[in-house]
């Protein structure tokens, strides 16, 4: 089993944030990914379509023969991660418990901003983690919906970034966070316009690097880390193939994502 695949899934490319992370750390893995495409952007639609979606996603890893599942979207975690765990036996991970035990590994954070889909601030999965981990936290949740369109457009440095960004996270500011979590797979490439923009003291965590140092915890506890010395392959599956998405996955990832295949969901 150790030698079989870690699968991921998200409702596009954005959750290639969080497989780039995964190979610096764990290079040895083999990874499966299933971008949902043709039916994105999940960060819109309702918790019981985003649950349906969420499990079609499932049943399509777990057919290539994976041995644990990522959820690599937040929407998604947000709102499906415990029906499927529920449903099926294999290990299965999402974005949202790491990112918090990350937030509150500083003992001095207190005032946490949350920005998102609305689907994932409409959830209240995040604002619930962190309550249930530490009494007496000032929560400020933000929907951003702007943000996947403009990371998307790859518009990071475009002035019109700035002023979306400064009308979300202004208010968050003025309140005086000390922490503010990227609760969305396409803002860790937001991370150099947003040290620009908030004050220095304001720790930045995001879903990507935690939800990989957490996969690397699990798979160790678990036994389930690849052998040896190797290198690991990546497959993409798409359920919508466009020239778009294939320019995409290179930014996210940070370099070719090799061929990428259709992905038929339900076969
Ligand atoms: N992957 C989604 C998330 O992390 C963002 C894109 C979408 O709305 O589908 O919430």
């Amino acid at each position: 089993m150790n030698a079989a695949p870690l699968g991921f899934f998200d409702s596009g490319v954005g959750g290639l944030t969080v497989v780039r992370a995964v190979q610096e750390l764990l290079p040895a893995e083999d990874i499966v990914y299933l971008g949902d495409t043709a039916r994105l952007p999940y960060g819109s639609k309702s918790p019981e379509t985003i649950r349906q979606f969420a499990d079609e996603d499932s049943r399509f890893l777990i057919s290539r023969g994976v041995k644990a599942i990522v959820v690599a979207c937040n929407t998604a975690t947000a709102h499906a991660l415990p029906g499927l765990r529920e449903k099926y036996r294999l290990p299965i991970l999402g974005v949202i418990d790491a990112g918090v035990d990350a937030a509150l590994a500083n003992p001095d954070a207190g005032r946490i901003g949350i920005i998102a889909t609305r689907g994932t601030i409409r959830s209240h999965a995040y604002q619930h983690a962190l309550a249930l981990r530490r009494t007496g936290l000032i929560i400020h949740a933000t929907a951003a919906p702007l943000l996947v369109p403009l990371v998307e457009e790859d518009w990071i440095d475009h002035p019109a970034t700035e002023v979306v960004l400064r009308t979300y996270l202004d208010p968050l500011v003025e309140r005086g966070i000390d922490t503010l979590m990227l609760a969305c797979t396409h803002y860790p490439l937001l991370i150099p316009v947003l040290r620009k923009l908030l004050p220095a003291d304001v720790s930045l965590i995001d879903s990507a690097t935690t939800c990989a140092e957490h996969l690397q915890r699990e798979l160790a506890r678990l036994d389930l880390l690849a052998p040896g010395d190797r290198e690991g392959g990546l497959e993409i599956h798409l359920t919508d193939l466009s020239e778009e998405f294939e320019a995409l996955a290179r930014r996210f990832l940070k370099k070719a994502p090799g061929r990428i295949h259709r992905a038929v969901l339900g076969s």
